[in-house]
């Protein structure tokens, strides 16, 4: 067959036309950057990885009510998902300080926040995805009042829904981060959930350990990146599938004890 017309390439991601009108394939790269693409690198069988892990919680949020839009999985780095016009906006969800909050505020990594934090970047990395605020939002028009109040209600939903989804695997949500699209029927805009929702996008730290399980193992060049992501995969259980076919995913299994040593839970 052949290859479809590429429509954009991300950082993480290359954007394929689908077969379909209103259809685009998502391809997941191995390729990871942080710090808006300053650092750059590989972390091996992300893609596979990601593509699983957003697949199966972005089908386990639609199960609850979430438009999104995945559409299916195609092959182990490919999905089908609905063509819609992207909120050029970055909705970051906080449950305990880490990262830039932590930065910017002098908050200690690890401080449970009082309340869940929403905040909304510019997506824009010549910027560095600037923190923007309600106002600025308004006054530049990168969405509607009544698109904000669709993505901060869904945000809330979706973090309530993850965090006791993670907890069950005894994984700690951090924080994360959403992107959100519009699709049009004639004059009228609805807001879904897009992109993708993966250890990139996400802080997973282990319930006992506080190991992280996520992309901060690349930002920190703290090594194991690729273990850790199948060691989220793993307790999604979405590792015992055979298409996980040998040459794709690294047999990780020899390093599996230093990410799994984590006390049974309940004996901490
Ligand atoms: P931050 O602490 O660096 O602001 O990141 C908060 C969360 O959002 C973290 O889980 C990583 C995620 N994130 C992205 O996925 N892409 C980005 O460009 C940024 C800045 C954060």
């Amino acid at each position: 067959m052949a290859r479809r017309r590429q429509i954009y390439e991300g950082k993480a991601k290359i954007l394929y036309e689908g077969p379909e009108p209103g259809t685009i394939i998502q391809y997941f790269k191995d390729d990871a950057t942080a710090f808006n693409a300053q650092k750059k690198g590989t972390i091996n069988g992300k893609g596979v990885i990601n593509n699983r892990i957003s697949e199966y919680v972005f089908t386990r949020l639609s199960h609850i009510g979430i438009p999104t839009h995945f559409i299916r999985r195609l092959n182990m780095r490919e999905q089908l998902v609905r063509q819609v016009e992207i909120i050029p906006l970055e909705v970051v969800v906080r449950n305990v300080a880490a990262g830039s909050l932590s930065k910017r505020l002098g908050i200690e990594e690890g401080e449970v926040l009082p309340h869940t934090l929403i905040e909304y970047c510019y997506k824009d990395d010549s910027l560095g995805d600037p923190k923007v605020s309600e106002e600025e939002i308004a006054c530049f028009n990168w969405c509607s009042h009544e698109e904000m109040q669709d993505m901060s209600s869904m945000a809330v939903r979706i973090n309530d829904f993850l965090s006791g989804m993670f907890s069950g695997i005894d994984i700690r949500l951090i924080d994360f981060k959403l992107e959100f699209g519009r699709i049009w029927d004639g004059d009228f805009a609805r807001v879904i959930l897009a992109d993708e929702i993966s250890p990139d996008g996400c802080r997973l730290w282990d319930i006992n350990t506080n190991e992280k399980l996520d992309k901060d193992r690349f930002r920190r060049d703290m090594g194991g990146e690729s273990e850790a992501y199948q060691e989220v995969a793993r307790r999604l259980g979405l590792l015992q599938n055979e298409d996980n076919g040998p040459g794709e995913v690294l047999d990780m299994s020899a390093h599996r004890g230093r990410l799994r040593s984590t006390p049974k839970p309940g004996k901490k």
